[in-house]
């Protein structure tokens, strides 16, 4: 089958390398891409958020599945666009992706569910929101509701911290129409974790846990970024624990969305707080992590086109799968600079003596060909995932292979999986 993966990041290369591994796959288009994904696909300059353009193009190369990678085009409704024109596609309608969309809508359909979730109040002003501040304790969290590239949230230690916060927001409108509302949550104690589960409408798959490194620097510090790497599995969760985070978690969802008359087909991504009393929900997401999943993809083992196409139709039941065997590590190489300003088109040299080693894929996130040239073009730049048996050897591989790459000013951790390490 031919298969169209809508996106252009890290996440979108890794599907776009196992998909190009699927027996079933004749070939691979990527929309738009990038310069890493350009050599396990090939790149259609149509923007993600293009629906119109996508499904003419799907339509026009006989596509028979379509991937949705990004979170936008999702809840822009590039699912139903699909659905109602007959074509196969892996992602939720608009209806369900407003699980990600929509941090109110979010929390509401948890407390209408019973889902395990820190207590929160919604605000359409400012002056209440603020007055809020007075009746609770601190820390406290503050969110912005719509979708905000991940900068919507503040852990707030302090009144202060949070007023300006909710000024920033709801006034000076930092992230537009998404800070029109907020929620002013509980603040949770815990380790973090990423449960990331293929639903068919009905049933699901859930796929190794992983841990995301959500701070810019060693140890925890600095701002938050999209991610600075990820690996999985993880020893904070069992095999136990993933069927009760499945029955409190993850069923919750698939079976409210059908109640709903909208059925959930796609990733439901659950970030959870591990806490004293168990699991609970901090955000769902309705799409593959980044870079969770250039950990938790390479280690599925199997058909992962007939994965995805058989969740599409609603049949995710008759797929043969197993949890994997393996670890994998994934370390985000940056821009120096990131999450804040960075420079753009700095070349990058190593990427064959990297991406040469067994057990090695280097992910392109935000590159670009120059002159023949691979140069970066985004905050994160690459992602260097490692296969090994066990933790240790994967991340002992991952940092020989990050050590071969280099750029002006690249920046990277040099902790990651550290913590698991240290807990085994
Ligand atoms: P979110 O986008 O909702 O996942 O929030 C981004 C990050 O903020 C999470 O990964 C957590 O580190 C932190 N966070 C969000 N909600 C809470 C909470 N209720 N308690 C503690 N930390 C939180
Ligand atoms: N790694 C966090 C996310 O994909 O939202």
């Amino acid at each position: 089958m031919k298969v169209l993966v809508v996106g252009g990041g890290g996440r979108e290369h890794t599907l776009c390398w196992k998909l190009a591994q699927s027996e079933e796959v004749e070939k691979v288009y990527c929309a738009p891409g990038n310069a890493g994904i350009a050599r396990d696909a090939e790149c259609v300059p149509i923007r993600a958020d293009d629906i119109p353009a996508l499904l003419e193009f799907a339509r026009g190369n006989n596509i028979e599945l379509t991937v949705a990678g990004p979170e936008l085009p999702l809840t822009l409704g590039i699912a139903d666009a699909f659905r109602e024109a007959g074509l196969r596609i892996f992602g939720p309608v608009k209806a369900a992706a407003a699980l990600e969309g929509s941090k109110v809508f979010a929390k509401e359909f948890m407390r209408e569910m019973s889902i395990p979730t820190a207590d929160f109040a919604v605000f359409d002003d400012l002056d209440s929101a603020v007055a809020h501040l007075d009746t609770i304790d601190f820390p406290t969290v503050v969110k912005a509701d719509g979708l905000a590239a991940g900068k919507g949230v503040l852990v707030a230690k302090d009144k202060t911290e949070a007023a300006e916060f909710l000024r920033l927001t709801m006034s000076d409108k930092k992230f537009g129409d998404a800070g029109a509302r907020v929620l002013i949550e509980d603040c949770l104690a815990g380790e973090e974790c990423s449960i990331l589960a293929l639903a068919d409408g009905r049933d699901m798959i859930v796929l190794t846990p992983s841990q995301d490194h959500k701070r810019a620097y060693d140890n925890d510090e600095g701002l938050n970024t999209g991610g600075m790497g990820a690996y999985s599995p993880i020893s904070i969760v069992g095999d136990s624990d993933i069927e009760k985070i499945k029955e409190l978690v993850l069923q919750p969802v698939v079976d409210g969305m059908n109640k709903k008359g909208s059925p959930f087909v796609g990733v439901i991504y659950a970030g959870l707080m591990l806490t004293e009393n168990g699991p609970m929900v901090l955000e769902y997401n309705v799409r593959f992590g980044d870079p969770e999943c250039q950990a938790v993809i390479p280690l599925i083992e199997g058909d992962f086109a007939r994965m995805l196409a058989l969740a599409a139709d609603g049949r995710i039941g008759e797929v043969d799968w197993k949890p994997a065997s393996r670890s994998a590590l994934c370390v985000v190489m940056a821009s120096g600079g990131y999450p804040g300003s960075y420079a753009k088109g700095e070349p990058i040299s190593g990427l064959a003596a990297a991406g040469d080693m067994d057990d090695v894929v280097v992910f392109h996130a935000g590159t670009a060909e120059k002159d023949g040239r691979i140069v970066t073009a985004g905050g994160r730049v690459l992602g260097v995932t490692a296969l090994a048996d066990d933790l240790a050897a994967a991340q002992q591989l991952a940092y020989e292979a990050v050590g071969k790459i280099s750029w002006k000013d690249v920046h990277y951790r040099k902790d990651i999986g550290k913590r698991d390490l240290e807990r085994s």
